[in-house]
């Protein structure tokens, strides 16, 4: 089969291409490198693909003889108050409505790629998908807008909220990434707020396959969590990457980020009893793999 992946130069992206070319499909990887982080990095994501530069706000995409498109090109993170609100809306929102716009044109499924922010301080935990929607942060609100986009274009989608994905290649911006390099370089480490606030961690290779599955198994119309890995603290997450390193962190606290919220757990019934998915990879077998890719870019430097 032959997909679209946007955002193909990302962290998720670049891992999901990877594996839908190993499994003999073909991918036309869409990405323009914007810089929310050194594009450097997203090229050498990409290093195995052909990637077609297209910033999906305002060019077209051309879906003639593509079998499905995987949207996972976004402007992430969600500590996102401030002056880049423009760029959510414009990276998210315009960007996927006109991804389904093509898509619906071509009658081609769309996997979407939505987030456990849309949950905010989830109503109760495991969160399951019918919980209701209280974003706290401005990129969890345009997620969410992009959800109701897929909803009111009524076309063949997938809607998939990721939880925390981690793994070799994340971004520069995230905790464990930012953990490891403090490590690596004996850098101080900012802790946001008490380091008590918890995520249900993802493994990327956990989440390519249920992303896999979402497109080539999922009935249309579909809707999941994809998270539900091992739930652990930023404090605990530090004493886990200390233990894999041999190494001591230098922490510093500062306030609570704004967007923040306390916990994510997801409740992953629903992707468990359709698409038979469920998460492999426990912290314990992620993390040294995380910790080996971020000590080997230094050695390679
Ligand atoms: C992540 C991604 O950044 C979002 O793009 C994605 O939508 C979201 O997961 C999701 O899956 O829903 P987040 O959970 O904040 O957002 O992931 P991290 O950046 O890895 O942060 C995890 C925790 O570490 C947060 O509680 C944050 O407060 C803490 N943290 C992070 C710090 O204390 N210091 C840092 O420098 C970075």
């Amino acid at each position: 089969m032959r997909y679209v992946v946007t955002g193909a130069a990302g962290f998720v992206g670049s891992h999901l291409s990877d594996a839908l070319l190993a499994g003999g499909d073909e991918v036309v990887a869409v990405d323009c490198l914007t810089d929310y982080y050194d594009p450097a990095e997203k090229e050498e994501n990409a290093l195995g693909l052909d990637l077609v530069r297209l910033d999906l706000a305002d060019a077209d995409l051309d879906l003639d003889g593509v079998d499905g498109v995987f949207h996972l090109a976004g402007q992430p993170g969600v500590r996102s108050f401030g002056d880049a609100f423009p760029l959510y809306v414009r990276r998210n929102v315009i960007a996927t409505q006109r991804v389904l716009e093509s898509a619906s044109r071509a009658g081609v499924r769309v996997v979407f790629a939505s987030s456990s922010s849309i949950y905010g301080n989830a109503e109760r935990y495991p969160t399951p998908e019918d919980a209701r929607p209280q974003p706290i942060s401005p990129y969890g609100i345009t997620k969410l807008a992009c959800e109701h986009l897929v909803r009111a274009y009524g076309v063949d989608a997938v809607t998939l909220r990721y939880f925390t994905v981690y793994g070799p290649r994340q971004r520069p911006d995230m905790l464990f990434r930012r953990v490891c390099d403090a490590l690596r370089d004996g850098t101080t480490f900012e802790v946001y707020g008490s380091g008590a606030q918890s995520r249900s961690f993802t493994e990327v290779g956990d989440a390519v396959a249920a992303t896999i599955a979402a497109m080539k198994e999922a009935p249309a119309g579909a809707l999941y969590n994809v998270g539900g890995g091992d739930e652990a603290s930023v404090v605990e997450a530090i004493a886990l990457l200390e233990r894999v390193s041999g190494r001591s962190l230098d922490v510093r606290r500062v306030d609570p980020a704004r967007g923040d919220v306390a916990r994510t757990k997801a409740d992953v019934t629903r992707i468990r009893d359709e698409l038979g998915w469920s998460p492999r990879v426990p912290l314990a077998d992620g993390l040294p793999r995380m910790w080996s890719w971020a000590s080997a870019r230094v050695a390679a430097r």
